[in-house]
């Protein structure tokens, strides 16, 4: 298992620590782990005409104002991907990552309406998915669970029309949430959405209070019957919210790499997850987008080592609060909590 950062940096001795364990993540758009070198061969494939000419060049545009910058910069690199060979090379390449970094379990966000000005079908992505999926389920037992993702930019109705869509692809997903440009499109816009959904048996999550205020946590709560909130880093500007998500163990999906590159924070060590964390709230750490974001799971830990200066035992926490946190049966998050003991067990020290 690799122990250096992206920059070649060895990890701190947490997060070395921690590379070992098993883990999950929750909250990662599979469009956002496209990285510049297969942004560039499939876009050279399907000679898809781009602003960008060379990895560097790419990368060079990973430079983010706020969320809907990085938006335009994510729906155009998606665009490329066409044919069910370019969703299983994608998919493939985040499952690798996984492999790398101990990643056991994962839960991954597929936004179907960001294929469909290309006229990519449901179909194509799921066959390209699910190939990659079955491969590393059999190769090394992967736990993969997909979210069927809304984009909030769009009309509600657009948002049911793609649910009624995917009803035949129904045992893909355990979930849904809705991502996208949070500022001016509330949760309360939403409401038939998730009612359909969870008719449908749907577990429930959505992205509220990365930009957003602490009030579209609220309604995610109240109005969408969400059972875990993606970013919710807000919470922290509403006392009595902290509270109620401190005895609830509502799950947050903070993502903390993400919130530094979209600017919710100027710099990694005034976030607050570990203040989150110490007040008893269900948090854990995902990477986002990844390819945009400077790293993957491991590279969000070794910043908060680094910055926050995370110890073992948060760390571990944090650990513990994934799979609290993960969209599945009772019996195998006790499993995977068996599998965190017993390493902890055998590695003692
Ligand atoms: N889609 C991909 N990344 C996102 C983010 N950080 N917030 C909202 N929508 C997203
Ligand atoms: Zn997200």
């Amino acid at each position: 298992m690799s122990t250096s950062t992206n920059s070649g940096d060895p990890y701190g001795p947490v997060t070395q620590w921690l590379a070992k364990l098993p883990k999950a993540e929750l909250h990662l758009h599979i469009d956002g782990s496209l990285r510049a070198p297969r942004l560039l061969e499939l876009a050279a494939k399907h000679t898809v005409p781009l602003p960008y000419k060379t990895v560097e060049e790419v990368e060079a545009a990973y430079n983010f104002q706020d969320l809907q910058s990085f938006l335009d910069l994510y729906y155009l690199g998606a665009s490329v991907l066409r044919d069910a060979d370019d969703f299983y090379l994608l998919m493939q390449d985040y499952l690798a990552v996984c492999r790398r970094q101990g990643i056991v379990h994962c839960e991954i966000m597929v936004e179907p309406q960001t294929y469909e000005p290309q006229g990519v079908a449901l179909a194509t992505v799921l066959e390209g998915f699910s190939r990659a999926i079955r491969e590393a389920e059999e190769g090394w037992q992967q736990s993969v669970g997909l979210i069927l993702s809304f984009l909030r930019h769009l009309p509600e109705a657009d948002c049911l029309a793609t649910l009624t869509a995917a009803d035949p692809y129904r045992e893909h997903f355990v979930a849904i949430g809705l991502a996208s440009a949070e500022k001016d499109f509330p949760p309360a816009n939403f409401q038939n959405l998730y009612r359909a959904a969870k008719e449908r048996g749907y577990a429930l999550t959505a992205h509220a209070g990365e930009e957003g205020p602490a009030a579209f946590i609220r309604d995610a709560l109240s109005l969408l019957k969400v059972q875990r909130i993606d970013h919710g880093v807000r919470s922290v500007e509403d006392d009595a919210l902290l509270t109620e998500l401190a005895s609830s163990r509502v799950p947050l999906t903070v993502c903390p790499l993400s919130n530094v590159r979209l600017c919710v924070y100027e710099h990694m060590a005034e976030h607050r997850i570990l203040e989150l964390l110490d007040r008893g709230l269900c948090v854990m750490v995902n990477s986002d987008d990844p390819a945009y974001f400077g790293g993957d799971l491991l590279e969000n830990f070794a910043a908060m080592e680094r910055d926050l200066g995370m110890t073992r035992d948060q760390g571990l926490q944090l650990v513990r609060n994934s799979f609290e946190a993960a969209f599945v049966a009772d019996e195998k998050r006790r499993d995977f909590l068996a599998q965190l003991e017993k390493h902890l067990d055998d590695h003692p020290g």
